[in-house]
């Protein structure tokens, strides 16, 4: 069961137990994360689940494919490490990792 760390704009950090094979974004949705609205319920079509992947992190958890790269075109502070959480599935080897929720525009 990995721990997933999401990290707040003004530093504040959640530690949240997640099951594997969910989604980052419903381990947020379900331990109350702020800033993680999926109105789309990980449809791949809101970007409402931006997270930055913390650059320690970004080669294990991967880059975006050409769908989620498209929507993340809608998202704010986009930056090299952005994925949608929707489509990042969790594994026991991503036991801490590190999400950083952006700053709502
Ligand atoms: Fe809508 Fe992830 S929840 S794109």
């Amino acid at each position: 069961m990995p721990q997933i760390i999401f990290i707040q704009p003004d530093g504040e950090r959640l530690s949240v137990e997640a099951d594997s094979g969910i989604t980052a974004m419903e381990a947020a949705r379900a331990n109350g994360v702020a800033g993680i609205d999926a109105d789309c319920s990980g449809a791949c079509a809101c970007a409402t689940c931006h997270v930055h992947v913390a650059e320690e992190w970004s080669a294990a958890v991967g880059g975006p494919n050409d769908e989620e790269r498209d929507i993340l075109e809608f998202a704010d502070e986009v930056g090299a490490t952005s994925r949608l959480s929707c489509q990042i599935v969790l594994d026991d080897a991503m036991d801490g990792l590190v999400l950083v929720v952006p700053a709502i525009a």
